[in-house]
């Protein structure tokens, strides 16, 4: 035995490699935020390790590389707990990796909508190429799990809610109506509505991210974003609250899901802030029992790019929040998808479309998903559809510091400054 072997180290990721079997096939089972893909890749994975020695020694390889950070509790318990987070979080690091040489290919343009990214037989031999040792590929990969972050999934996107509907709550004099396409656990929609209770509100900064080539970050006040924030906050706490229905594919809400989910939640950060995440995890749900919040959600177990008018019969929504989803539908679903949620919208109602997509240049109603953003930040932006102003079409209200949503700054289009204006006289 040599002395590397001999460091507890190695024991430890022996015992999370074990772990990592479990993980994969669980990855396998649920799809991770909806993730088809990942579905894929995930079985593709386990296939290659079970049955290709070589590639099985280069993950194990990887996951030594992203160990050798991390040191691990003496007490058993914790130990079993961290070793399964660890597992939880390499796998999803992997994927993201992995994925990252997807996105902006020219040999993988359709990615991630081509049918074929959800089968296992693909991922099975794309995984068999990209992760053999001495190939460039796999040295990217190698990079990028030494120094990647993931994104995350969390209700802290739902705060663009909060902005609007203290901006826009006058135009209804009532709690608005709000249809949650993608709606996952409806964990977002759960904290919007017990708020008061659970505080998740982070002022928007734009301190740590000012180089955004679109943002003209150079003539943001920043205190200004702050204060508004701030606005916002007190505006909302004031304003009746009116019912959230979300639709998901995925029948999200069965007792198996959210176990699952809990068991994950989620990534890095929350890894790390793991137990009093699961403490807010069980908070919100505890608070979503309460009438008065359960009286105002409603699930709908739905695929979005299918026919809603019998779903929906013609019933409208005054807020149709599209946040994180479209990314998984190719163009012409997205295209339904937007089309479906114009069909349900309030004559005086407001699209919200969360992504990390454009402006179409081609088309300025609309967004391009252009895969070559994934390459380098991920570019996760807000955008507006009014039904009251049809002709400006889809708008950029929001530009994010990243899928965390914890650095913002608004826009320069009309909806964003007249946003502005509206919180600013309300101070
Ligand atoms: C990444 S999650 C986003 C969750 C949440 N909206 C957020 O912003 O954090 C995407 C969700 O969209 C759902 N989804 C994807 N395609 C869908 C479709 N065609 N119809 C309904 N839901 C869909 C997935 O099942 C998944 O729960």
């Amino acid at each position: 035995m040599n002395s590397k072997e001999s460091q507890p180290r190695v024991s430890y990721s022996g015992d999370v490699w074990l772990a990592l079997y479990e993980e994969i096939d669980n990855l396998h089972e649920h799809a991770m935020g909806g993730d088809r893909v990942v579905q894929g890749f995930a079985g593709g994975l386990h296939r290659l390790i079970e049955n290709d020695i070589e590639i099985s020694e280069e993950v194990r390889e990887l996951l030594d590389i992203r160990l050798s950070k991390r040191t691990l509790s003496s007490n058993p318990e914790t130990r079993k707990e961290e070793i399964e987070e660890q597992a939880a979080y390499f796998v999803r690091l992997l994927f993201s990796a992995t994925q990252r040489l997807y996105w902006g290919e020219d040999k993988h343009k359709d990615y991630p909508h081509h049918p074929e990214y959800t089968s296992v037989d693909f991922w099975q031999d794309e995984l068999r190429n990209s992760y053999r040792k001495e190939s460039e590929t796999f040295a990217q990969i190698k990079n990028d799990v030494k120094s990647r972050e993931l994104m995350s999934n969390i209700s802290q996107r739902y705060l663009t809610l909060k902005l609007l509907l203290a901006s826009e709550g006058e135009r209804w004099d009532y709690g608005p109506n709000v249809l949650d396409v993608g709606c996952s656990l409806m964990h977002g929609d759960m904290k919007l509505l017990s708020e008061g209770k659970v505080s998740f509100f982070d002022p928007p900064s734009v301190r740590e991210n000012r180089k955004n080539q679109e943002g003209n970050y150079a003539d943001i006040d920043h205190e200004l974003s702050e204060i508004m924030a701030e606005i916002a906050l007190r505006e909302y706490m004031g304003r009746e609250k009116g019912h959230h229905t979300g639709v998901d594919r995925m029948s999200t809400l069965d007792n198996d899901t959210i176990a699952w989910a809990r068991n994950n939640s989620f990534w890095p950060k929350e890894i790390i802030e793991k137990p009093r995440l699961l403490e807010a995890f069980d908070e919100i749900n505890q608070q979503a029992t309460d009438p008065k919040v359960s009286s105002r959600l409603n699930y709908i177990a739905a695929d979005f790019t299918q026919d809603q008018r019998e779903l929906f019969s013609d019933r409208r929504f005054d807020v149709i929040f599209i946040s994180t989803m479209l990314y998984q539908l190719n163009k012409e679903e997205r295209k339904i998808a937007f089309r479906n949620a114009r069909e349900l919208l309030s004559d005086d109602g407001l699209i919200v479309i969360q992504d990390g997509a454009e402006l179409d240049r081609n088309d300025p109603e609309w967004l391009s998903f252009s895969a070559a953003k994934f390459r380098q930040n991920y570019q996760y932006k807000t955008y507006i559809y009014d039904a009251a102003a049809k002709d400006r079409g889809v708008q950029l209200f929001l530009i994010w510091g990243n899928g965390r949503c914890r650095q913002m700054v608004f826009a320069n289009s009309r909806f964003s400054l007249e946003t502005k204006d509206k919180l600013l006289q309300k101070f």
